[in-house]
């Protein structure tokens, strides 16, 4: 059982422009995103912040995708899709990663970002790998992957080319 972020970035390391908007990925990315189904399979739990939330509720084609326990990391308020098993929780994300590796039943907890709230699950050393998408594209501006400094650098444990404009690369963190 592991950890997992799972993200599409910039060359720059953005994961979205400034005004939430992924028109850059869709426009450069691989074609071909049945790998996604793969990774899914090993996938029991997800958290995300309330930002990618609502971007998934207001740009997604299926309402909602996933079949398995979300936590959304938010503040607010936000509206809640019927039959979706989807909490909303907030604060330390120590005891919330507790809840969601129980969720996970043995498999993969996958944190669906932002990079802030990825960062948070960092600190506390509960984040064993990144897979990170790059496309090869400068936004110069917007979300950014990671909010954190790293001086040690990541290991890297897999390339993979995707199309000509794209690469996964799988970085271990402990
Ligand atoms: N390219 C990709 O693969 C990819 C992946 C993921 C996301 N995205 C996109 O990137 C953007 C990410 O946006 P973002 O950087 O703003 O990140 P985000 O993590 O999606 O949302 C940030 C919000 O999460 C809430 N939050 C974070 N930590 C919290 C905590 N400990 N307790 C309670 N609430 C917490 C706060 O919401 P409140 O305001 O409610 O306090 C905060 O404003 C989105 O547009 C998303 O669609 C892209």
């Amino acid at each position: 059982m592991k950890t997992i972020y799972f993200a599409a970035s910039s060359l720059d390391g953005f994961i979205a422009d400034k005004n939430d908007s992924l028109e850059w990925l869709f426009k450069n990315g691989p074609t071909d995103l049945s790998f996604i189904e793969d990774i899914m399979k090993d996938v029991g739990s997800i958290a995300m912040g309330a930002s990618t939330y609502l971007w998934l509720l207001e740009n997604n084609k299926d309402p909602w995708p996933y079949k398995i326990p979300c936590l959304v990391f938010t503040h607010r308020k936000l509206p809640l899709i019927e039959g979706a098993d989807i909490r909303f929780v907030q604060g330390d994300v120590g005891p919330h990663h507790r809840e969601l590796v129980r969720l996970a039943g043995g498999k993969n907890v996958w944190l669906a970002g932002g990079g802030e709230l990825v960062g948070q699950f960092h600190d506390q050393g509960l984040l064993d790998e990144m897979q990170i998408q790059t496309v090869a594209v400068f936004l110069n501006e917007g979300k950014k992957l990671f909010s954190r400094r790293t001086e040690t650098a990541f290991k890297i444990k897999e390339i993979n080319q995707r199309g000509d404009t794209c690469v996964d690369v799988v970085y271990t963190v402990k």
